[in-house]
C-alpha cells in the first residue's frame, strides 16, 4: 500500500485524476470502478477539467459504480445514478450506455446478480474508493464477510447519519442499499483510495493499524497489491511519522 499526501481536496483529485489518466491513456478502453459520496468529487472535477482540455477522452471507457441506494429511482435527487451524471457522466464524453450502477429499483435479488454478471464480463482495471467513517468500502459495512459479491445492505445507524447530510433529514436516508462486495473490490487490477478531512483520520488509521478484519472492512485493502492511498493532511494526522514513511 502507497500512501501520498496531498496539500487539500484539490490536490488530492489532481493526483487521482493523474492516475486514471494514465491508466485510460496506456488502455482507451479501460473499465473504470467508480465511486459516489464527497470523498471522490475533486477528483471528478479534475477529471472533467482534464477532458475538456483534450487530455482525456472516456469514448471507450466503461464504469461500473460501487452500489446504490434501494428505493430511488434513478433521476432522484439523491440516487448514485442522478450523482454520477451530474459531477462525471453528463460532462464528458462517454457512453451512458457504457456506465453501470447497481439498480435500487428492481428485486435486490435480481439486482444483485445481474450485477455479478457484469463484473465478471467486465473486470476493473482501476476502482476508486472512498471510506466510511467505520471504515466502510462502498457500503460493505462492518461485519460483511470478505468473500461476499454484489448484496443487499442493512445500512449501519453510523452510515446513516454520516450520509444525512445530503438528504433532507435523517429519515429520508434510506435504510437499505445495494453494494458490490468486498471479494469484487478486491478483484480490480488497481485501487485508488482517496480520503479528506479529520473525520476521516480515525478509520484511516485503524485501516492501516488493526489487524485485518471484517470488524474494519478497509483493513482488506492491505491485502491487495496494488492500492494507492491519496490523502490530505488531516485526514493523517493521526498516523506518527513511523508510520507515514512506512507506507511512502
Ligand atoms: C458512502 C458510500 C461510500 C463512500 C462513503 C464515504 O456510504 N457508499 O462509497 O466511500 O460513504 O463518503 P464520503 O466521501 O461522503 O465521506
Amino acid at each position: 500500500m502507497k500512501l501520498i499526501q496531498a496539500q487539500n481536496d484539490q490536490a488530492v483529485g489532481e493526483l487521482a485524476a493523474q492516475k486514471f489518466i494514465e491508466v485510460i491513456g496506456k488502455k482507451k478502453d479501460a473499465v473504470l470502478g467508480l465511486a459516489t459520496g464527497t470523498s471522490p468529487l475533486s477528483t471528478y472535477s479534475a477529471l472533467v477539467n482534464a477532458y475538456r482540455n483534450g487530455k482525456v477522452s472516456f469514448r471507450e471507457v466503461r464504469t461500473l459504480n460501487l452500489d446504490e441506494y434501494v428505493g430511488l429511482t434513478e433521476d432522484d435527487e439523491q440516487s448514485y445514478h442522478r450523482f454520477m451524471r451530474e459531477n462525471l457522466f453528463d460532462l464528458v464524453d462517454i457512453k451512458l450506455e457504457n456506465t453501470h450502477v447497481p439498480c435500487g429499483t428492481i428485486n435486490p435479488e435480481i439486482a444483485c446478480k445481474e450485477y455479478d454478471a457484469l463484473l465478471d464480463r467486465y473486470p476493473i482495471d482501476l476502482q476508486l474508493l472512498g471510506i466510511g467513517g467505520n471504515g466502510h468500502l462502498g457500503f460493505n459495512e462492518p461485519g460483511t464477510p470478505f468473500t461476499q459479491r454484489t448484496h443487499l445492505v442493512n445500512l449501519t445507524e453510523k452510515t446513516r447519519h454520516d450520509n444525512a447530510r445530503l438528504f433532507a433529514s435523517l429519515d429520508d436516508v434510506p435504510k437499505q442499499a445495494v453494494t458490490t462486495g468486498i471479494y469484487d473490490i478486491l478483484r480490480a487490477k488497481e485501487l485508488l483510495l482517496v480520503v479528506m478531512g479529520e473525520n476521516k483520520a480515525e478509520a484511516v488509521a485503524k485501516m492501516l493499524r488493526d489487524p485485518i478484519s471484517e470488524d474494519c472492512p478497509a483493513t482488506v485493502l492491505r491485502d491487495h497489491p496494488h492500492v494507492t492511498v491519496i490523502a490530505d493532511a488531516a485526514a493523517l494526522n493521526l498516523l506518527t511519522k513511523q508510520e507515514l514513511e512506512e507506507f511512502k
